[in-house]
């Protein structure tokens, strides 16, 4: 049966150049190039378009596409032959010396060259695949050799893109911040954070919107609690060095506030970019300032059993790999319901979800009875992509008892949609048409390190005190996890 669909629209990537720096590294190697592979083998990639990959190695063009086509087998296996052909066709290499402007003036060369060959005219798009300590040196590097040109400059236009964790403090990420500021308009500067980027993410508001039966009811009047889980089954994936700097929750709070903004912030009078995100600013500055003994105490940090013997983890390492905490927002919408979140690595198998739990009904029959079960709304985000909510039914049988029914809605098999974009691929596409709606804005990065700081000064007062527990690799965290949600006499669901 062919579905019929409603109100569709559609964003168009323009033409452009794709330049990677960092193009060795890992994120690079993970996110980014089978991002774009998949762009290109799904046709989602802008018709004239090229890819310049950016390293400090040397690489001759036979070992580059040796690497290339062995990351593409890893990365898309079963992939046709034909599609890596094409993309090989479309990618070239420089090798990258930062610190030189002799780099630069050949980049922008290059850029020229290969423009003229692909039909495109001076629209850029760098990604800067590096730590963000050596943003600034690249910035300045483009903006230096005229490479960030402001948008509608001849025609043309440069837009950087900038990963998280954007730093490693309030202090160092407004630091960056200021030093890409230095170099491009804010309308240059998409910040990725990919989880915006995902199905059932993007689902979430379109479902809100477009049914008021929902909506009417995302309020502290009938949902008694919110809650957030995002666990991994796996643990470090090679990247010791880096997790060992960062942690759980510098790694994944931008992926938490996210999820709980697109949940839970007034919906906007339009998706387009401004309405958008001064609603998300709104739903943020709602979230009340705590000292850094309150923020501790609505915490539990914990490391799994068995992390300090990983191949480059210190051998005393004080760093959480789970994460539960308690917060409020302080708006009419949500004043007095609770949000729970708890992230965690090695936590079973993996599980991205938010739930809003209903209050249960305390009026007409049922007043002063509990009938068990609240309703439950539930995205999926992995590694199902589904929403279901569910309902209080009588238990079929002569008393009358109650059971919860789930409905659930396979959301992308009903769609059919084989050619659907992941989070990268969808957030690349946004960037090269120019929509900054699913990046985040300077104010949402700040907001993120003021989120965290408070959490962050507690622990590095006690780094290796009672306040950093242990979990058994496979379960869902240590039992104080448990106890943070018990003590408000709710569970997790
Ligand atoms: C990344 C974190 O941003 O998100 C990783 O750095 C984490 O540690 C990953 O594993 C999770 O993303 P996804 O899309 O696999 O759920």
């Amino acid at each position: 049966m062919t579905e019929t669909i409603g109100f569709c629209q559609e964003t168009r990537p323009e033409s452009c150049a794709f330049v990677l720096f960092g193009a060795t590294g890992d994120l690079a190697g993970r996110k980014i190039l089978p991002a774009l592979f998949g762009l290109c083998k799904k046709g989602l990639a802008p018709r004239n378009f090229y890819i310049l990959l950016a390293a400090r190695t040397p690489l001759s063009r036979p070992e580059l596409e040796r690497r290339l086509s062995e990351l593409m087998a890893r990365a898309c296996p079963g992939a046709p032959p034909e599609a890596v052909t094409d993309f090989l066709g479309r990618v070239d290499y420089l090798r990258a010396d930062y610190e030189s402007g002799e780099f630069y003036r050949a980049l922008g060369a290059r850029l020229d060259e290969l423009d003229a060959k692909h039909g495109i005219k001076k629209k850029r798009l760098f990604y800067l695949a590096i730590p963000p300590a050596a943003f600034g040196k690249v910035t300045d590097g483009l903006g230096d050799s005229g490479l960030l040109a402001e948008p509608g400059d001849r025609g043309g236009w440069s837009r950087l893109i900038i990963e998280k964790p954007y730093g490693s403090s309030l202090e160092r990420a407004c630091a960056v911040d200021a030093g890409l500021k230095k170099d491009a308009a804010e309308s240059q500067i998409y910040r990725i954070d990919h989880f915006t980027g995902k199905e059932t993410v993007q689902n979430v508001l379109a479902l809100r919107a477009a049914n008021s039966v929902f909506d009417e009811t995302w309020n502290n009047r009938y949902i008694d609690h919110v809650q957030i889980t995002v666990f991994e089954e796996l643990g470090l994936e090679g990247r010791a060095d880096l997790f060992e700097n960062l942690g759980l929750a510098r790694d994944m709070m931008s992926h938490i506030l996210q999820l709980a903004a697109i949940t839970a912030m007034d919906l906007p009078s339009s998706f387009r970019d401004t309405d958008f995100k001064t609603e998300k600013r709104r739903f943020f500055e709602s979230i009340p300032e705590r000292e850094r003994t309150a923020a501790a105490a609505d915490a539990v940090r914990a490391q799994y059993e068995g992390y300090r013997q990983e191949p480059g983890v210190a051998a005393n390492s004080g760093v959480e790999t789970f994460l539960a905490f308690r917060f409020f927002v302080d708006n009419d919408r949500w004043r007095g319901v609770p949000f729970y979140v708890r992230a965690g690595k090695k936590t079973g198998a993996k599980c991205t979800r938010i739930s809003l739990v209903y209050r249960k009904p305390e009026h007409g029959i049922f007043r002063g009875m509990d009938i068990g079960y609240p309703n439950i709304f539930t995205f999926n985000i992995h590694p199902d992509e589904d929403m279901s909510f569910s309902l209080i039914a009588k238990h079929p049988g002569p008393r009358l008892c109650f059971v919860p029914k789930t409905m659930r809605m396979d959301y992308p098999e009903r769609a059919g949609e084989t050619a659907a974009p992941t989070d990268y691929e969808r957030l690349l596409i946004e960037a090269m048409a120019g929509d900054q709606t699913l990046f985040l804005s300077s104010f949402e990065m700040q907001f993120l390190w003021q989120f965290l700081s408070p959490l962050l000064a507690a622990w590095q007062a006690d780094p290796y005190g009672g306040a950093l527990y242990s979990y058994t690799p496979g379960t869902s965290g240590p039992p104080q996890a448990a106890a943070l949600i018990e003590r408000d006499g709710r569970a997790w669901v």
